[in-house]
């Protein structure tokens, strides 16, 4: 779907479809929906009138005009001067507190409801929330792009027909000429981080046997070039000579060879201590020979979500030019149990000589991001956050699609997270840290075991801080929100999520606005 940005009279745009909103309780509409109103005589407000229509978010009415200024009717209302056949109303919901995230599911909430009508191919919508909630144009005009890429997202199929919905393109409309290009700016930002999610999203629904660690690494390369970033992948005999005892071990059992992902960018030339991303990614995890139960195992083609989000981020930060240099870090391994494969009981040295007993070969994501980290040492980074989709317990502790797990050793770091979620609406929620869930990854016969049983999931995460040395550094558990089994809301499909990607890139802008 193709976005554009117009200046003019949404009355008067010539597409199949005007989206226009209210809030509730409203029941003289002003601005754009009182012009809408009286092209088409009334009809807006006798809709409210009726009682059939209260401005509640997340609720649509349909009207349908006579187009072209023809007279109404018996059913139809009064076209005035309308060119568009249809106008959809959204419903904004109170407009106390009206924030970006309402901005955003109100435009997801228009396309999804425009992909639905068989008839609609061109729409033209007003930037929610710049009018009387008083929001800047820029900003609300990159929820509005945002939450319309989001929400016509569609998972590819294979030897199946796509459910394709015929919406080919989109006009952001804009009355005022002095706001036109805070409009613009707003919506290619939008654009672009939208893409990047649905990109991430591409990534994670991909089935296992198709998206190989070789297959990761080239689309992650293709997207490089694509945006403009530094492409860098060690192959198994790299990371050997790197030293990567630990992840190696986890690739052991797969005849499909690991890759190690490094994607930069570097805004003209900038030498600066970057901010690192790493993300776990495990393109199947069937816990190893410490081999998982069949029952939903084939969603362990999601434990590459957390390499999803860091590829799918480096692609928006890249393509905007975000002013400060990031790094992303992609470790991508399959884990799979056969003759080669490592054990419980092995005892494994990673890159910082640090040694590690397995318990179970199925915490292997701590295991990869162990030597992913140490490795994120050498670039002397000002921060570092990993991404993971680390264990099925913090989907008991947090619930499912709704806030992801928060680790951190840094409270600068953490405070950045929290306010970067926020911000996004990739919600976090941070857990403790305390020198006591070290206890329980105790090993007799190395410096640390992966796996400490039924402990909670903060010693996993302290399991993962041993490899940390050097830099400020945050985990992110991302099990709970990577892929969702029925759709989560008008900006969330079922199936993957790219959880994480609009939270990252936040980050980063964020960052490049402190330095
Ligand atoms: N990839 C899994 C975690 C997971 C579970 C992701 C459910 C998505 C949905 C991870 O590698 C794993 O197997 N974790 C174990 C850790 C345990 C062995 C300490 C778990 O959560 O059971
Ligand atoms: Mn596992
Ligand atoms: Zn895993």
């Amino acid at each position: 779907m193709e976005l554009r940005v117009e200046q003019g009279n949404i009355a008067e745009s010539d597409v199949d479809l005007i989206v226009i909103n209210l809030f509730a309780g409203v029941t003289a509409p002003g601005g754009a929906t009182g012009a809408i109103d009286r092209a088409l005589n009334g009809a807006i407000s006798r809709l409210i009138a009726q009682g059939d229509f209260s401005g509640e978010a997340e609720t649509t009415a349909l009207l349908y005009a006579r187009a072209n200024g023809g007279a109404a009717g018996d059913g139809e209302a009064d076209s005035g001067g309308l060119r568009a056949p249809r106008v959809l109303i959204v419903g904004l919901g109170s407009s106390e507190g009206f924030g970006l995230g309402q901005i955003r599911r109100t435009a997801a909430v228009a396309a999804q409801a425009a992909a639905k009508l068989k008839g609609v191919k061109s729409m033209a919508t007003i930037v929610h929330g710049a009018g009387i909630a008083g929001h800047d144009a820029d900003a609300a005009a990159q929820e509005v792009a945002l939450g319309t890429v989001l929400a016509s997202y569609r998972a590819k199929r294979y030897g199946r027909k796509e459910d394709d919905s015929g919406l080919t393109s989109c006009s952001v409309v804009e009355y005022s000429a002095a706001k036109l290009e805070d409009v613009a700016r707003g919506v290619t930002r939008g654009e672009a981080i939208g893409r990047a999610v649905c990109s991430a999203r591409d990534l994670v629904n991909e089935p296992a046997n198709l998206l190989t660690p070789v297959e990761m690494a080239a689309r992650a390369r293709a997207m490089a070039s694509d945006v403009g970033l530094e492409c860098t992948v060690l192959d198994e005999a790299a990371m050997e000579e790197e030293g990567m005892g630990i992840l190696l071990a986890v690739s052991q059992g797969s005849v499909n060879p690991a890759q190690f992902v490094i994607l930069e960018h570097a805004p003209a030339g900038s030498s600066e201590a970057p901010l690192i991303f790493v993300g776990k990614g495990i393109t199947f995890d069937t816990g190893g020979i410490s081999l998982k139960r069949t029952g939903g195992m084939w969603a362990m083609k999601d434990d590459m979500g957390g390499a999803a989000a860091v590829i799918g981020a480096m692609e928006a930060i890249g393509r905007l030019g975000v002013p400060r240099r990031v790094i992303g870090i992609a470790p991508c391994v399959e884990n799979m149990p056969d003759g080669e494969a490592f054990r419980p009981g092995d005892i494994v040295t990673g890159m910082t000589g640090k040694t590690a007993e397995i318990i179970s070969t199925d915490a292997e994501g701590r295991l990869i991001l162990a030597d992913a980290l140490a490795y994120a040492a050498r670039f002397d980074p000002d921060a570092v956050v990993d991404l993971a989709t680390l264990t099925g317990a913090i989907g008991t502790a947090l619930g499912i699609h709704i806030r992801a797990g928060l680790f951190s050793n840094d409270s600068a770091l953490e405070e950045n997270l929290m306010a970067a979620a926020d911000h996004s609406g990739d919600l976090l929620w941070p857990f403790p840290m305390d020198a006591e869930y070290e206890k329980p990854i105790k090993s007799d016969m190395a410096e640390v075991k992966n796996s400490a049983g039924r402990s909670g999931v903060s010693s996993s995460a302290k399991f993962i801080e041993h490899f940390t040395e050097g830099y400020p550094w945050a985990h992110l558990d991302i099990a709970n929100m990577v892929l969702a089994d029925s759709r989560i809301n008008a900006e969330t499909p079922k199936g993957a999520t790219g959880y994480g990607v609009r939270l990252l890139v936040e980050l980063a802008e964020r960052y490049a606005a402190a330095s």
